[in-house]
């Protein structure tokens, strides 16, 4: 960010259009408010396919926020969402539903069946797309999801754990389960949230260092939130800062200064200054 507070772009502006060459992502004005407070005040965002960017901010500056309005877990109050250049719109319709399908979240808190087998977890990601008995019955997976979900899980090294109950790995190993069902889903978008905030180092490395290599082998358009400059600086191709509910940094990863890093974590502090006043 500049001493000015204005938005320090490192790369060329970006060409105007929602839908311009390989952009999967496109964010164009969100707005989100909750009880009065504004949240997201005119968000811009692009991701492309096949790139890696890593979403930093304080705490409560609204990236959880971003990425559950773009997979319409909350309704935004004004902007626009274009996904592979079409409108996903608020709109329950059939055509946003299936835009949707394309994207898919990642949690901090890894959302498995821990009692069904890591092979059906990742099989589970498919739902969106089979008649509804399939998610009654899991059972009733058909051979050829079950050799889908198989060679995913073998993407993210984990094939030798499909018939374990979910529950038995360890924490990596679960996220890595995670996303091994996004592939399945046959997500193009990948939102990660805190994917590795309850990892120990060395595995928070190797699940950041694997969607790293998902972006750029299977030309997914990544992006994960994260709280540790230094993964972003080793694996992401770009870095996204938010500072209260806009871009304040948006910079190749390598070009990350401490100057951005104080400027966008300085607003943690903003509150408690405030009151003392
Ligand atoms: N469903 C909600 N209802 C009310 N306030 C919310 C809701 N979701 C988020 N917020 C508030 O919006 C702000 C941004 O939250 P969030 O997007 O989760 O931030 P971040 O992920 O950057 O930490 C926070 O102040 C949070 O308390
Ligand atoms: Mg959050």
């Amino acid at each position: 960010m500049t001493p000015t507070g204005e938005v320090r772009h490192v790369e060329p502006p970006a060409a105007p259009s929602m839908d311009g060459a390989g952009v999967a992502l496109a964010v164009r004005g969100l707005r989100k408010s909750f009880a009065g407070r504004t949240v997201l005040d005119g968000l811009d965002l692009r991701l492309r396919s096949g790139e890696f960017l890593a979403l930093l901010g304080a705490n409560g500056c609204g990236k959880s926020t971003a990425l559950r309005c773009v997979v319409g877990l909350e309704t935004p109050d004004g902007g626009m969402i274009h996904i592979h250049g079409r409108e996903a719109g608020a709109a329950r319709d059939a055509e946003s539903a299936r835009l949707r399908r394309r994207t898919a979240m990642v949690f901090q808190q890894v959302h498995l069946v821990r009692r069904r087998s890591v092979l059906d977890n990742v099989c589970a990601g498919a739902l969106g797309r089979l008649p509804l008995r399939h998610s009654l019955t899991p059972l009733l997976f058909p051979r050829e999801l079950r050799e889908e979900a198989m060679a995913c899980l073998d993407r993210v090294g984990l094939a030798a754990r499909a018939a374990e109950p979910a529950g038995r790995l360890s924490g990596g190993q679960q996220q890595r389960v995670a996303i091994a069902r996004a592939l399945c889903q046959r997500a193009s978008i990948v939102l990660a949230d805190e994917p590795v905030s309850a990892l120990d180092p060395v595995a928070a490395d190797q699940v950041v260092g694997l969607l790293a290599e998902l972006a750029r082998e299977q030309r997914l358009a990544v992006a994960a939130v994260l709280h540790q400059p230094s993964l972003a600086r080793r694996h992401a191709d770009r870095v996204v800062g938010l500072l209260d509910g806009r871009v304040a940094v948006d910079a190749p990863a390598g070009a990350l200064t401490e100057a951005d890093l104080a400027a966008l974590y300085a607003a943690d502090r903003r509150p408690a200054e405030q009151e003392h006043r």
